[in-house]
């Protein structure tokens, strides 16, 4: 009898989602950046965007003219990538350069050469990320989430934010996620080699990216350069490749997801919205503010946070 009841509501439910699939769609896909704006003689700078939200956000910012570069860690990866974006837009301006988060070696290489080949850069995207990886760590011995997700992004900015401040007005988007809300920052064990929950640190490493928007908003103020994060929505990616229950679950529900081009919405239109040009520090969701949990809202943490990533990169960042 519970059976046939558990197959009579999975029926039910797919019939229900087949039936409204096209209005489930049309809110699963959530905020769209409607402005208009043109990216003619920008450079962009954006970090994993050979797949998913990243190279769709990489698409659209190059369809409205900016010079794009994508920093990648397989570079056939990446021209494969930029082969794409070319084919969707015949006259896109698409580059691919090396780029590991997770080794601070490549992560300087990278911007000395960035730093030698443009004088200008007016949007930069943290954009990588890794989510729910077996225990591992980056060649520096982070844990790889707060390591890529956190520290890398933290390096990559400090190396390049005198060229942003150069071109002001400039803008620096942070690529959060709504996980932040159930992170915190576990100072006494920042890299988990106490305990690991591979959950737990995606979380405490998107929290990790609040916390440094704020305290780096605060740290820009005067220079008209400013910094957002944002969460995305939850994307149909390959983010969920560590975790097979994760994959499960997003193939499950794919219809209730945004696709990646969805996914890139946010993402693009704080990089583009005439009306934030002089928005700071602040969090954004479906083209709209979103709230930011009370541990991402701490100034204390914030500043503690910074402190500790100068203090594991061995950089003074005043
Ligand atoms: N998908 C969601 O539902 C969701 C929700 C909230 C937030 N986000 C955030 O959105 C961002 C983009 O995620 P996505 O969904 O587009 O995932 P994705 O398709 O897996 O893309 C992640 C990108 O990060 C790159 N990456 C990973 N480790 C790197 C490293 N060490 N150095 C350089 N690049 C590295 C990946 O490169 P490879 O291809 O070489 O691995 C890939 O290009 C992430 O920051 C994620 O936390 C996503």
């Amino acid at each position: 009898m519970l059976l046939l009841c558990i197959l009579a509501s999975i029926v039910v439910v797919v019939f229900l989602a087949i039936s409204f699939s096209a209005q489930i769609r049309k809110y699963a896909a959530g905020g769209e950046c409607a402005s208009p704006t043109r990216l003619d003689g920008k450079t962009v700078l954006i970090t994993g965007a050979n797949t998913g939200i990243g190279k769709e956000t990489a698409l659209d910012l190059a369809t409205r003219g900016a010079r794009v570069i994508i920093g990648c860690r397989d570079v056939d990866k990446g021209e494969d990538a930029a082969a794409s974006i070319r084919m969707s837009c015949s006259n896109a301006d698409v580059e691919v350069r090396e780029l590991d988060l997770g080794d601070t070696c490549s992560i300087r290489a990278f911007a000395q050469k960035f730093l030698s080949e443009f004088n200008e850069l007016h949007v930069l995207i943290n954009n990588a990320g890794v989510m729910m990886c077996p225990y591992t760590k980056t060649v520096d011995g982070f844990e790889m989430h707060i390591g890529v997700n956190h520290l890398g992004h933290f390096l990559l900015t400090y190396l390049l934010i005198g060229l942003l401040k150069r071109s002001a007005p400039s803008r620096i988007v942070v690529v959060s996620s709504l996980a932040h809300n159930f992170g915190w920052i576990r100072f006494h064990d920042l890299h988990s080699q106490g305990s690991y929950n591979s959950g737990l640190a995606y979380c405490q490493s998107k929290l990790a990216n609040v916390l440094f928007t704020r305290e780096l908003a605060r740290r820009l103020q005067g220079y008209n350069v400013t910094v957002n994060s944002v969460h995305p929505g939850t994307v149909n990616s390959d983010l969920t490749r560590h975790s097979t229950i994760m994959m499960i679950l997003f193939t499950m529900f794919s219809i209730f997801l945004k696709t990646p081009r969805e996914g890139a919405q946010t993402s693009v239109y704080c990089a583009v919205a005439e009306e934030l040009h002089s928005i700071s520090g602040k969090h954004f969701s479906d083209c709209a503010p979103a709230f930011v949990a009370p541990q991402g809202r701490s100034e204390e943490t914030a500043r503690r946070l910074w402190e500790a990533s100068c203090e594991l990169l061995g950089i003074v960042w005043d």
